[in-house]
Order: C-alpha cells, then structure tokens, then sequence
C-alpha cells in the first residue's frame, strides 16, 4: 500500500514508521508539511521520500491550500494518509477525497482533550490516567472513529513535557500498530453503529 504521512513539528512518528512499516508492510511515498522548515522533513529525507511543504502564505485560502496537498498526493498513488502531528485543521473537502483514509494519532485518550496542547490539557485538569488514541479522521476536530487507545496511569506527574515523553514512546508502537491494521484491510465499521470500528482477526 502507498502510504503519505502530513507532519508538521518534529516527525518522531513519521521516524518510528519509518523503521517500523516502511519497506515491510507498506511504502512511505511521499511526506507532506505546513511548514518548510519543519524538522521531520529531514527523517523523511534521510530515507529517500519525497518531501513537499505547503505554506498557507502561498495559497489564497486553507481550502486552496488543502487541495494542492491532495492533488499532489493523487498524483503520487497514495492510497492512506497518516497525520503524525500535523497541526492544522483539514478542509472538508480533503476529507471527503479520502474519506476512511485519513489515520490521525493524537496524545490523549478522545474523546477528552481534542484539539491542540492535549497533554498540557489532560494536565491541567488533573487526570491520573493518560493515554494515545489512533482514529480515522472525520470533519470534527479528532473525533473520528477510534481504531486503537493505550492507557497509562501517571498518577504523580504534573509536568506535561515529561508526561508527552511517556505518551509518545506509545505512539510510536500505537501508530504503526493502526496503519498495519488498515494496510491489512483489517478495519470495518459495525453496521449497527457506524461510529464504532470494528477489527477483523
Ligand atoms: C504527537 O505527540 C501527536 O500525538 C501530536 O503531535 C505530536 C507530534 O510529534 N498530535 C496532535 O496533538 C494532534 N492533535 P512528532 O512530530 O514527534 O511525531
């Protein structure tokens, strides 16, 4: 399966897909970001995939925008987009091109803390028990159907860069672990909620 990954910070994801799924179960064909100097471009880089940035300063509107990226991924093949903290929202008409797939990965246990600053969140209101979600995207902001969530209690940490750490070592076992399962066309949705995946065996 072809495979793009949308960063837009620091691609410790896209770098544990890289080595985890990348050559063996599917090819990374092309890595997009919102930011030219986004330092995950470099594992991409560093791998031989091609890379392309999108600044949102170079299109009239974000849905322009939106469309050149998925012009250039339909160009490229890809058949599944995996967002690896890419920060910026998706028009609605990106979505319904690729409509189930879109895999998100995102640091909190969803549907609490959406959006952005999660971990800083899910600190600040005192949960005990952190986690990962990976979920197909829909319109809302990352309240697709959720595929795969990983708990952790952490009941003594107050600091949401020591907790983000925590998460992100099981993000990347988590992420991987989802785009295997879509690769393996693994992934349904139950016929009596819609809303609910369901995993084939
Ligand atoms: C990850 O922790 C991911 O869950 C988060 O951004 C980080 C990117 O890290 N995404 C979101 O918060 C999306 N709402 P990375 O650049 O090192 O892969």
């Amino acid at each position: 399966m072809r495979i793009a990954v949308m960063l837009s910070g620091r691609g410790t994801n896209l770098q544990a897909l890289i080595e985890s799924v990348h050559g063996f179960d599917a090819e990374i064909v092309a890595v997009a970001s919102d930011h030219e100097d986004a330092p995950g471009l470099r594992h991409a880089r560093t791998a031989n995939i091609l890379t392309r940035s999108f600044e949102l300063d170079q299109f009239e509107r974000r849905a322009a925008r939106d469309n050149a990226i998925a012009d250039w991924l339909d160009e490229n093949e890809v058949e599944l987009v995996v967002l690896a903290g890419y920060m910026a929202l998706l028009d609605d008409s990106f979505i319904a091109r690729f409509r189930d797939r879109i895999l998100n990965v995102h640091p909190s246990l969803l549907p609490a803390f959406p959006g952005t600053r999660a971990v800083e969140q899910a600190v600040a209101y005192g949960v005990k028990v952190f986690g990962v979600t990976v979920h197909l995207v829909d319109e809302g902001i990352d309240s697709g159907p959720i595929l795969l969530q990983r708990s952790v209690e952490l009941p003594g940490y107050s600091d949401p860069t020591e907790v983000h750490q925590i998460l992100q070592a099981i993000e990347h076992e988590l992420l991987p672990e989802g785009v295997r399962l879509m690769v393996r066309g693994a992934v349904g949705r139950d016929p009596a909620n819609p809303q609910r995946l369901i995993i084939e065996p």
